[in-house]
């Protein structure tokens, strides 16, 4: 088998992609079930009908494109990744998994290789959770990690429900038929950038992903006074952003004094209600995102913050409502996927080491159902969701390859 990788194709393929996009270049902006989304969508279905795949559309939105092997009836070999990007995001996050993966069965392809196994290649929905508060809203749904009734409870940041949002986006059907069947997958390997500085920093140009670390989120809102922002005199004042900026420090305080660097806490988005120069604010809704690559140390910290906020809110007399939006476990990858990937890196003479996911991904869910890993690629300066993400040609196709390798093995 002579595996190769038409580079020069899938950098333009990435290129063509990061055309759609609500940000002007370089930045991208595409947020799940918008216009540029389906554009995007419908554009990434015909390079997988081109490649003679044949394709599939669930409930959520999750898209399958199979190549069918000799074992009709056999679990498939899974391999994807998400093109949803945050606002002002990169080029490169998920893309690569998803257009990596379809360059992967091109070379597979052409190398006359023919899978036992069928090779299904995914593109995930919503691994962002930019629109429902919620991140791998679609491979949670597949692994049954969000039932079918908790999606439909979702709501975007206007208040759309989510099958009305999904409706309009043009998916419809049942959400109970998204969970997968049990076995579906053989096993699932999952290409994606670093989203970090280490692999760079060791000059190692491929990751083998042993464990992937997983976030808590919180939907966080004060209520507090509005006003007339000359007429209310400050010792009269319940203003819900100021005691807000009070939480926010509250919460990156609580991170800060873990014990381990591995802690992180972010507050993303700030949602301030009238949003008036002239008007105090009476209402805000704050996201949480916490981490670490140690759940008992996560939710430690997850109850002290919890515990200083009620502290906060109580003393500046505003109300505060929390929602636990999700808190996952973090994932091993599957010995089996780690192994094929270190052969293959191996086979090919290139250099791998073993690390630690800290940016979540769909395989953190689908580990849950399947036999899961992650091969990682370096991207400049470990930059990521900002708009100078960038990975370069050679350690893209050099990933590629490796998959390629992967997902023969896999499927054999
Ligand atoms: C994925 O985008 C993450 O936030 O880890
Ligand atoms: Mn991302
Ligand atoms: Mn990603």
């Amino acid at each position: 088998m002579k595996l190769t990788i038409d580079r020069e194709r899938l950098i333009s393929e990435i290129e063509t992609l990061a055309g759609f996009s609500d940000a002007e270049a370089p930045a991208v902006t595409r947020v799940v079930f918008t216009p540029t989304d389906g554009r995007a969508r419908k554009w990434l279905k015909e390079r997988f009908t081109e490649a003679g795949l044949q394709i599939r559309q669930d409930a959520i939105g999750n898209i399958f494109a199979r190549w069918v092997g000799s074992a009709i009836d056999d679990a498939a070999v899974g391999t994807g990744s998400h093109v949803d990007a945050i606002p002002n995001a990169g080029k490169y996050d998920g893309v690569v998994g998803v257009l990596g993966g379809l360059e992967a069965i091109r070379g597979l392809q052409r190398s006359g290789f023919r899978p036992r196994r069928s090779i299904e290649l995914v593109m995930f929905t919503s691994e962002e959770p930019t629109r429902f508060g919620i991140g791998c809203l679609g491979s949670r749904m597949l692994s049954g990690a969000l039932s079918a009734e908790a999606a439909a409870s979702l709501a975007d940041q206007d208040d759309a429900p989510l099958e009305e949002v999904t409706g309009k986006a043009g998916f419809a059907g049942d959400l109970r038929s998204v969970r997968l069947p049990e076995n579906y997958y053989r096993a699932f390997v999952e290409l994606h950038i670093e989203q970090g500085p280490l692999l760079e920093q060791q000059k190692i140009p491929l990751g083998v992903v042993t464990r992937i670390a997983a976030p808590a989120t919180l939907r966080v809102t004060v209520e507090g006074s509005g006003g007339h922002a000359g007429g209310v005199l400050m010792p009269d004042r319940r203003d819900a952003l100021c005691a807000t900026a009070e939480l926010i420090l509250a919460i990156e305080n609580g991170a800060r004094s873990s014990g381990a660097v591995d802690t992180v806490a972010t507050v993303g988005t700030c949602d301030v209600f009238p949003g008036a120069v002239n008007s105090i604010p009476s209402r805000v809704r704050f996201s949480v995102d916490l981490r670490d690559i140690n759940l008992p140390r996560r939710d430690e910290v997850m109850g002290r913050i919890d515990a200083r906020m009620r502290n906060i809110a109580e003393k500046r007399q505003v109300a505060m409502q929390s929602q636990l939006l999700h808190a996952d476990a973090p994932a091993d990858c599957a010995p089996e996927v780690i192994n094929a990937l270190s052969d293959s890196c191996r086979k090919h003479g290139e250099a791998f080491v073993p690390m630690v996911s800290r940016a979540y991904h769909d395989s953190l869910f689908i580990s849950r159902i399947a036999p899961a890993g992650m091969l990682f690629i370096p991207c400049r300066n470990g930059y990521s969701h900002r708009p100078d993400e960038f990975a370069s040609p050679e350690d893209i196709a050099r990933g590629t390859l490796i998959l390629a390798e992967t997902l023969a093995k896999l499927s054999s």
